[in-house]
């Protein structure tokens, strides 16, 4: 099996020592547009095999993408990261160019690859990523709501006082710091609603900070997190590769499902070795299916901006 990750910012790096960590490919490829710094990385990277104990040859290339060749999933991750103060929608301009030119080249070496997208704003590159490589859709998976379920996990478990690894909770809709919905209604501990357990006012807390996870962080931080959106983008790559069929939140393309249409937006997928398999009706109530519906305007506009640029 082969993984190409483009990119080898914070983002890209951690979603290929993830990848190589838990050896899910005998070959890892990390791929950036900077002179030397894929190659770096990779060799760093390299350099912990033995400490680690994974057999995963990694290779850094400098935009050469004949490396990639026969990539079976390929992870973007290029792109300019947010800055405090920034939401993840003014990137587009500039990002669009640059994912799009990653799709083009990546389509040229491995037409048979399965593309996650990290890039933000990640629901509008997701979109032109099916747009502009014409892929079957299946093919064409955003992380975003796998890391904001993550989020959404860490916070509930800091109120609850329990370990992140017994809830299950999921937040659909975009990814971004406005159009996020954390379904606090479908969340459990061990099976039992974690509602029964919070005040309302907890209840308010823990969206709104899921919500903004990531400014938070790029707040603390000087520019965008990068533990957690690597980790997502391996944990997708893993269900894939082993097809684990596992259930995440990503952002797919949408056909009449949660009743919306010509756009990519967060809800729940199986993720096998065929790229997103089966989304999942989760029955959102009348106040969750408008804010569904409120997010995906929102994304729709943003999309809209693409025949613009
Ligand atoms: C985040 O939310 C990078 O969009 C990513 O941290």
């Amino acid at each position: 099996m082969k993984v190409t990750v483009v990119g080898a910012g914070a983002v890209g790096a951690t979603c290929a020592d993830n990848i190589a960590r838990k050896e899910l490919c005998n070959e890892l490829v990390l791929l950036d547009i900077k002179e030397g710094i894929a190659e770096g990385k990779a060799q760093d990277m390299m350099q912990t095999a033995t400490l680690l104990g994974f057999d995963t040859k990694i290779t850094g290339s400098t935009n050469d993408y004949s490396k990639t060749a026969n990539s079976d999933v390929v992870v973007i991750t290029s792109g300019l990261p947010r800055k405090p103060g920034m939401t993840r929608e003014e990137l587009i301009g500039v990002n669009a160019g640059i994912v799009k030119g990653v799709c083009e080249n990546i389509l040229k070496h491995s037409p048979n690859a399965i593309i996650i997208v990290i890039s933000n704003p990640m629901d509008t590159m997701t979109y032109l990523a099916l747009q502009s490589t014409g892929l079957p859709k299946h093919r064409i998976i955003g992380m975003g709501g796998t890391l904001d379920s993550s989020r959404f996990k860490y916070q509930l478990s800091q109120h609850l006082g329990c370990s992140p690894a017994d809830l299950n909770a999921v937040v659909v809709g975009g990814h971004g710091d406005t159009t996020m919905i954390p379904l606090i209604r479908l969340a459990t501990w061990n099976s039992t609603p974690v509602t029964n357990f919070l005040s309302a006012e907890q209840q308010e807390k823990i969206v709104k900070d899921t919500m903004v996870g990531g400014a938070t962080l790029t707040a603390l931080i000087g520019t965008s997190a990068w533990y957690a959106p690597g980790a997502a983008g391996a944990a997708l790559v893993e269900s894939i590769l082993r097809d684990e069929k596992k259930l995440f939140t990503c952002c797919v393309a949408l056909d009449g499902e949660y009743g919306q249409k010509d756009i990519c937006l967060g809800v729940p997928v199986i993720i096998g070795k065929n790229g997103w398999e089966k989304i999942l009706d989760f029955q959102l109530n009348e106040t969750e299916q408008a804010a569904f519906n409120k997010s995906a305007d929102a994304v729709r506009s943003m999309n809209d901006v693409l025949k613009t640029l």
